[in-house]
């Protein structure tokens, strides 16, 4: 991981981590903002998030359903140079090019989420502000809430917590069970912002990407990044 700890060593990165939920577009569209404002940013996206990307834009085709099934990423190779082998560079490139990342095409590592040897899974990882789990599956939410660790992305976002940072859960599903209302509510007393990807139409949204941004500023918002990437309500007091 040589190469990214160089340019991340220049400021702070924040976590994203994509899970099976619907809305993989939420994610790209903050990890776009977040490395065009020059944050680094450790990119974790789950098996099952891989399936809803592949089924929502059309992405990462040529990834096997052995690996979204639970086989082993790629050519791993060395553990410590995990996020520079083919199989995680293939995955950054194509994200690169989908994405049109030619700012910031190196600002991000894509980390599988077997990945429980990377820096981000322990306290005493340098320069991480926060992390982002968007779009959170009910899944993914219930084993951060409970502290199950299993994976990187949740064993990061138990560090986040631990180390007192911010965390931010962005949970799609509807309607909600009690048990979805009770993990949220866990998260919530832990610290943990919970941030569902609602839309919200006082602003009157015309596109897509409209309804995307207006979650993406809200997101830097809680994470106190100044933006004007939606547009706010000026109260009936501005006319
Ligand atoms: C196309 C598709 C869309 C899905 N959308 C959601 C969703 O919006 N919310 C949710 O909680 N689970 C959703 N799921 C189910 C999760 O992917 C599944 O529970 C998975 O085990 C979550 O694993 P993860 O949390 O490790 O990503 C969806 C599955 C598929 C195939």
């Amino acid at each position: 991981m040589k190469e990214n700890l160089d340019i991340e060593a220049d400021g702070y990165s924040y976590i994203i981590a994509l899970t099976g939920a619907s809305g993989a577009i939420y994610g790209f569209s903050l990890l776009k903002t977040l490395i065009n404002r020059s944050f680094f940013v450790h990119l974790i996206i789950s098996k099952p998030g891989f399936k809803v990307i592949k089924d929502e834009l059309g992405m990462f085709t040529g990834i096997s359903d052995i690996y979204t099934n639970g086989g082993e990423a790629g050519t791993g190779g060395n553990r410590e140079d995990y996020s520079l082998s083919s199989f995680n560079l293939d995955i950054k490139n194509e994200i690169i090019n989908r994405f049109e990342l030619q700012e910031g095409c190196c600002r991000f590592a894509f980390l599988d989420e077997n990945f429980l040897e990377a820096r981000i899974a322990s306290g005493s990882a340098k320069n991480v502000k926060g992390m982002i789990v968007i779009p959170c599956s009910m899944g993914s939410l219930s084993r951060i809430a409970n502290g199950i660790s299993g994976n990187l992305i949740e064993r990061a976002a138990d560090v986040i917590l631990k180390e007192r940072k911010k965390l931010i859960i962005c949970p799609r599903e509807t309607p909600l069970n009690d048990i979805h209302l009770k993990n949220m509510l866990s998260l919530y007393s832990s610290g943990a912002v919970i941030l569902p990807p609602v839309p919200a139409f006082y602003n009157k949204p015309q596109t897509v990407s409209d309804i995307i941004d207006f979650i993406t500023g809200k997101i830097l918002d809680a994470l106190d990044i100044e933006n004007d990437i939606y547009v706010r309500w000026k109260g009936y007091d501005s006319k």
